[in-house]
């Protein structure tokens, strides 16, 4: 309704449309699902699903404290924990409050002692179409999408769409950015046209995770 009165690019009318969308997909599809309190009890609630060898794919390293948590809670040995990021931070502005290089590490990988944890450093645009071409993704695929920017997150789940199979599970940490994480989401969802539900949530959708049925 709003975009017929305010032209489509105004940045204010896109956030209105984008908020509503996120109000009604919040309503309509994650209102049913588990509500967790924090982001360690998605984690645990997650990794109970998948009490199996995985391949764990995370889209934003920074200094390493999610995949750490990840590998931690899946501890078989065929497990595979990839972590991509430029590790220098943002490569765009998110919001005012994270311009780009934000959540630099000045290039630094973190040092995690598990040899099933390995670091991809890069764009995602640069990254992960010659890691794909060079890695048979196996076992069931858990991706957290941790990237904050629509441009990164809408790359990713293009990108990897063509490994998702039912069982498949992703977790967005910045649900809520409805302009971002969000939005790449919806676009995703409607141009790729998966079936999936929602399986777990914080409080208001600030971080949700989808399997893909
Ligand atoms: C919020 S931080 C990740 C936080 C981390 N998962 C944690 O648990 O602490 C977001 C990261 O996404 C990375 N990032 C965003 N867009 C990217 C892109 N297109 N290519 C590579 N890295 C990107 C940034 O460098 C940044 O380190």
């Amino acid at each position: 309704m709003i975009a017929k009165f305010l032209p489509r690019g105004l940045p204010f009318s896109e956030s209105l449309n984008n908020n509503a969308i996120f109000v009604s997909t919040r309503r309509d599809r994650f209102s049913d699902c588990p509500e967790l309190p924090d982001r360690s009890a998605l984690f645990r609630h997650i990794a109970r699903m998948v009490d199996e060898p995985i391949d764990y794919l995370e889209f934003g390293v920074w200094k390493g404290a999610s995949i750490d948590e990840w590998r931690r809670l899946n501890t078989y040995p065929e497990s595979r924990f990839v972590g991509f990021d430029t590790f220098y931070g943002l490569p765009e502005d998110w919001d005012p409050q994270h311009p780009a290089g934000t959540f630099s590490t000045k290039g630094e990988m973190p040092k995690i002692d598990d040899s099933r944890v390995s670091f991809v450093k890069g764009l995602f645009q640069d990254t992960l179409r010659p890691f794909l071409a060079k890695t048979e993704v196996t076992r069931r695929l858990v991706v957290n999408v941790d990237c904050d920017i629509y441009s990164a997150t809408l790359f990713v789940l293009g990108t990897l769409d063509r490994l998702f199979r039912p069982g498949t599970i992703i977790v967005f940490d910045d649900f809520y950015s409805m302009n971002d994480e969000f939005k790449a989401f919806y676009d995703y969802d409607r141009s790729f046209g998966r079936t999936w539900s929602a399986i777990g949530r914080l409080p208001h959708c600030i971080k949700a995770a989808i399997e893909i049925r």
